[in-house]
């Protein structure tokens, strides 16, 4: 089986939790590399719903092996959680799982910083998921940050060394946002026996994929967040920390490029957005609320509604080219079923000029408005659809217009939230 990344093709939250897991069964390990509890991948099977954060989409499905790679911020509290509830519902998870020794862990001062940050920003805050996602890839390269492999040490270097941090971390609440200092005493206490717990996962991730390396075991690769929101390619400073383009995929895990294989984008057959920054296709007001409820837009991770718009096709032209992607799937488009017409932003006006492309200067974006071209709906369920041939000829249209804009096979399409929702189209849509 060939390896296989998947990446958001859009702002997020484009129902990579479900793709992964439909493609999980037969491979050897899933493995996250960028982003931490900021993420929130849900899955649903039959009346079960699943929403993962930390741990790999992979782990419903019995022997697969499932890695927290280096390029992570790891919330040690979230993991020992996101553990326990998985077990409670009778997944055989600890055997299975492990954390790369070079992940950043992510302190309960990261979340604290974050929000003291976004209350400071006030309106011209990122509405972040408010995980400390920021503030722990800061002490990531500032090159103090405390790493999973520190789990390994005696319980007394742990705690001396933890302290510490807690200390320096307190100077940095009370000098910039006069706020009150961390207990750190009792933090490190905490973490000395949350070590306990999760010190067995912890990995040197060169050593446990050497299998990956080698060819002979598979790998999909999970994306976290989506290129707009890429730290270097994104809506910058809307974005969030790490590079959620496929370069992540190699920093994030030290595996070489030719362990990648395929590169597949999953975009939504509208759009969406949480947090603050540009948005050019967004609909506001009552459209923007129909297409919400139809589509259950709320955030998996902190239940904000999500903002929604149509697709946007020069913003994911662009998340095509700088992923290389190889392939698209388009999810949620039984979330259109009712639509009387479905437009497409195929280009933008920019103070009356058309620009095809998508501007990567950031003041640009937000004086984009879109140009639209529009599409009949289909007006009827596509919930039952099982291949190709079962869609209406309006829906066949639509993905075939979008496989032709985006210059890239539509290789799967889901048309609802279960794991049999989805039609495989490994050679494209048109015929
Ligand atoms: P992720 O962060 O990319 O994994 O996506 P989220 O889980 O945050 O959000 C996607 C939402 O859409 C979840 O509630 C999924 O259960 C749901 N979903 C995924 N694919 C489909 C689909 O094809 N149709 C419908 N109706 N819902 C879907
Ligand atoms: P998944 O993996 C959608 C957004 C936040 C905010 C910005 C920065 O489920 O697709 P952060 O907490 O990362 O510092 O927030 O990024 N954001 C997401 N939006 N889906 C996500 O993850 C997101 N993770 C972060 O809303 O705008
Ligand atoms: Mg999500």
């Amino acid at each position: 089986m060939r390896n296989r990344v998947i990446i958001g093709g859009q702002w997020g939250d484009e129902g990579k939790g479900k793709i992964v897991d439909a493609l999980s069964r037969d491979v050897d390990w899933v493995l996250r590399y960028q982003g931490g509890a900021n993420a929130g991948h849900t899955i649903h099977i039959g009346q079960e719903k699943h929403v993962l954060h930390l741990i790999p989409s992979g782990i419903l499905h019995q022997g697969v092996r499932c890695l927290l790679g280096g390029g992570m911020v790891v919330d040690p509290w979230a993991l020992r959680d996101e553990i326990i509830g998985l077990e409670e519902r009778g997944f055989q998870v600890r055997d299975r799982l492990f954390v790369a020794a070079n992940a950043t862990l992510l302190m309960p001062y990261h979340m604290r910083m974050d929000e003291l940050r976004e209350a400071k920003l006030s309106r011209h805050n990122i509405g972040t998921t408010g995980r400390g996602i920021g503030p722990a890839y800061l002490d990531k390269v500032q090159r103090t940050g405390l790493r999973m492999g520190d789990l390994l040490l005696s319980a007394d270097r742990l705690e001396r060394k933890v302290i510490e941090k807690i200390l320096s971390a307190n100077e940095v609440l009370s000098n910039t946002y006069q706020a009150e200092p961390m207990p750190a005493r009792l933090l490190a206490e905490e973490l000395v026996v949350l070590a306990q717990t999760l010190a067995p996962l912890v990995v040197d991730a060169h050593v446990a994929l050497a299998g990956v390396r080698a060819g002979s075991e598979s790998a999909l690769f999970e994306g976290a967040q989506g290129t707009l929101l890429d730290i270097d390619h994104g809506t910058f400073p809307y974005v969030t920390s790490s590079n959620t383009t496929v370069g992540g995929a190699l920093t994030g895990t030290g595996l070489p490029p030719r362990a990648l294989g395929e590169i597949h984008g999953v975009f939504k057959a509208y759009c969406t957005r949480v947090g603050n920054g540009p948005f050019p296709s967004e609909l506001l007001g009552e459209p923007g609320d129909r297409l919400r409820e139809a589509g259950g837009e709320f955030g998996a991770t902190t239940g904000r509604a999500r903002r929604c718009g149509w697709f946007d096709a020069v913003a994911s032209r662009f998340a095509v080219d700088i992923n290389g992607m190889t392939g698209v799937m388009i999810t949620k488009l039984d979330v259109l079923d009712t639509a009387a017409t479905v437009p497409v932003a195929v280009a933008y006006d920019l103070d009356g000029e058309q620009l095809d492309v998508y501007p990567t200067v950031a003041e640009m974006l937000p004086r984009c408005r879109p140009v639209y071209r529009e599409f009949p709906g289909w007006g009827q369920p596509l919930t039952g659809c099982r291949a190709l041939t079962d869609l209406p000829p309006a829906a066949r249209r639509y993905l075939e217009f979008l496989e032709q804009i985006l210059g890239t096979p539509v290789v799967g399409v889901s048309v609802g939230r279960d794991r049999e929702q989805m039609i495989w189209t490994p050679g494209g849509v048109t015929v």
